[in-house]
């Protein structure tokens, strides 16, 4: 058995993992999409637009298996809402293959959103039966589908019927701890058409609270015949393929560690061919912010750049000695430029061994002096 630790920040548990890493990894098929590394990009709502999605991919060398975008209504999609149609531009050459995730309760909008998703070019298109929001659940839609099974599956027989692409379904293992019913919905779902299920082990009540059931992703890929992808808590590349070493998954999706580490799936590919971990230094985070800023400049004004920044920040440097002082020195910035003084600085003086004398001199009693 090889084992898995990481350099992360948070260190983990030294895990097993067997020694052939190849043959855990291994390609899955979702109807006729060929998702070469089973590693998948989480949607994440607020992050996971085309300028994260691409930035992950271009930081991760291609090497991220299935790339999933933030959820778009099916309201804003068949009323032409802007914001909507939006999210829905990608780059063909760079995010493939892309999977486009909705979300609503109407069957015939969601047939007709699935429509466009598909005629805009997406390979895939993702039913979200996980979101915990209560504007979102209130009207139906996301996690409440879970306590809505028959209704869910003539949701999807519908979308299957209305799309020549593969439609697929991400649930949660269930409403609440007394109702973990995600083998049963996802066997209704696949019944229904649908040709993969990703699973978030955790509860719509729990929200993100607790720790991700990785029981439940297992017993799902157990109990059907389509792929079955598992989220919930992957941190590190090692902990990505002990999941899959330990469940039945097709593959393993990745979402808030690609927000801190959008290295993670070019280290996955390394770890899996036995190649050395390549370090992340202070140069390169500097140049993946630097290039996030510049595809957010093509798309939202200058004054929209540095909120647009935060996420992508505030997890990339957490961990770091002072990374706080940084982030309360940079999120408080009222210009982009002003926001990357600082980051340079700091990342400049990370590869330099000179943080400390940056935070001497970075701290408000220093600056204002
Ligand atoms: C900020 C944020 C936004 C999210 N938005 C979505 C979403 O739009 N659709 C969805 O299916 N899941 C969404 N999720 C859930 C993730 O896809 C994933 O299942 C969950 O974060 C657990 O995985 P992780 O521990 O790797 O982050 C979101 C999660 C976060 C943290």
């Amino acid at each position: 058995m090889a084992n898995a630790a990481e350099s992360s920040p948070n260190p983990l548990p030294v895990l097993p993992l067997p020694d052939d890493l190849t043959a855990l990894a291994k390609p899955f098929m979702v109807g006729p999409v060929r998702v070469e590394r089973p590693f998948v990009l989480a949607p994440m709502s607020g992050v996971t637009d085309s300028a994260f999605r691409r930035t992950v991919q271009r930081a991760s060398r291609n090497t991220v298996g299935l790339l999933v975008t933030e959820f778009i209504s099916i309201e804003g999609l068949t009323r032409s809402n802007l914001k909507s149609a939006m999210r829905l531009a990608f780059d063909p050459l760079i995010e493939r293959p892309l999977s486009v995730q909705i979300f609503g309760a109407e069957i015939v909008r969601m047939a007709d959103a699935a429509r466009i998703v598909a005629d805009h070019g997406a390979q895939i298109v993702d039913i979200n039966c996980g979101c915990p929001a209560p504007k979102v659940v209130r009207r139906g839609g996301g996690a409440e589908l879970l306590r809505q099974g028959d209704h869910l599956a003539r949701l999807v027989e519908a979308t299957v019927a209305a799309v020549s692409i593969p439609v697929t379904v991400k649930i949660r293992s269930g409403w609440s701890a007394d109702c973990v019913n995600a083998v049963e919905i996802a066997q209704k779902c696949v019944g229904a058409g649908a040709q993969m299920i990703t699973v978030h082990g955790r509860t719509r009540m729990q929200l993100y609270t607790g720790e991700a059931d990785w029981a439940i992703v297992d017993a799902v890929a157990r109990a059907v015949p389509v792929p079955v992808v598992g989220s919930g808590d992957v941190t590190t590349p090692g902990e990505a393929l002990y999941r899959l070493a330990t469940t039945q998954a097709a593959g393993v999706m990745i979402g808030r560690a690609a927000i801190m580490n959008p290295w993670i799936f070019g280290q996955l590919a390394d770890l899996v061919a036995g190649r050395p971990e390549r370090p992340i230094t202070g140069h390169d985070r500097l140049t993946l912010l630097r290039a996030f800023r510049d595809m957010q400049a093509e798309r939202v004004p200058e004054f929209a750049i540095p909120g647009r920044m935060k996420q992508l920040l505030a997890r990339m440097t957490k961990g770091f000695a002072h990374g706080t002082l940084l982030r309360e020195r940079a999120m408080r910035a009222q210009t982009t430029a002003e926001m990357f003084h600082w980051i340079e600085g700091f990342f400049e003086a990370v590869d330099a061994g000179t943080v400390t004398a940056w935070a001497d001199a970075a701290r408000p009693e220093a600056v204002e002096r």
